[in-house]
């Protein structure tokens, strides 16, 4: 709405107009209108990808969630709450997408989240299933920006930068419990120790948006 606004001003100064109605051509490709004031609304495409996501965030939080049950299980605690904190993000991540489209004046489809299907034999068989996971992740939410991008979606694509970044981390996160627990092997006090250090790892807080103004 504010960039409708500021184009309707700069338009209104006579000496600029011509120039500033050329510079300020741009396409509403994936709106499904012409009408600009359109534009503060997300394309529909877009709407329903980020809705895809919000669900695979969910999924995703789910086999963490499972993954934690079946480590406090066997009492490897410290990865119990490595999981536990990584199934918060996950919610966190869905979250986060989930009030980007109410702030759009969109409704989110919150879906059915499916059944866990991660299965492991041991800690390092855990991460790099999960390390996996993470990097069909990034793929989604790869596609997802690029969508974003072709329909001109720049708030979207913006917003999405985000989680380009934050797939960078969860990888690098996985990859290093992948390192270290293959150093470990067999090594029962290598794997206590290892448990010890995944414990320390903080639980974020629930995600809110900040206070409306
Ligand atoms: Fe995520």
């Amino acid at each position: 709405m504010r960039v409708y606004h500021w184009i309707k001003t700069v338009i209104a100064i006579p000496a600029l107009s011509l120039a500033a109605a050329s510079a300020l051509t741009f396409s509403t490709a994936g709106y499904g209108a012409t009408d600009t004031a359109m534009l503060r609304k997300l394309p529909p495409d877009v709407t329903t990808a980020i809705n895809q996501q919000i669900k695979d965030e969910l999924n995703g939080a789910q086999e963490y969630l499972s993954l934690a049950s079946n480590f406090y299980a066997i009492n490897l605690n410290g990865f119990g709450s490595w999981y536990t904190a990584q199934y918060v993000e996950e919610l966190n991540h869905a979250r986060m997408m989930m009030f980007f489209l109410t702030d759009k004046d969109e409704t989110p489809a919150i879906d059915g989240i499916d059944v866990p299907t991660i299965t492991f034999t041991t800690p390092l068989d855990a991460a790099s299933k999960s390390l996996a996971l993470e990097e069909i992740q990034t793929e989604r939410i790869n596609k997802l920006h690029d969508l974003a991008t072709a329909m001109n979606s720049r708030d979207a694509a913006t917003f999405l930068l985000f989680f380009i970044t934050e797939q960078v981390q969860e990888e690098a996160n996985f990859k290093n419990q992948v390192d270290k627990l293959t150093l470990a092997g067999d090594d029962r006090a290598a794997l206590l120790a290892l448990d010890k250090d995944a414990g320390l790892r903080i639980i974020p807080p629930f995600f809110m948006p900040p206070p409306a103004p």
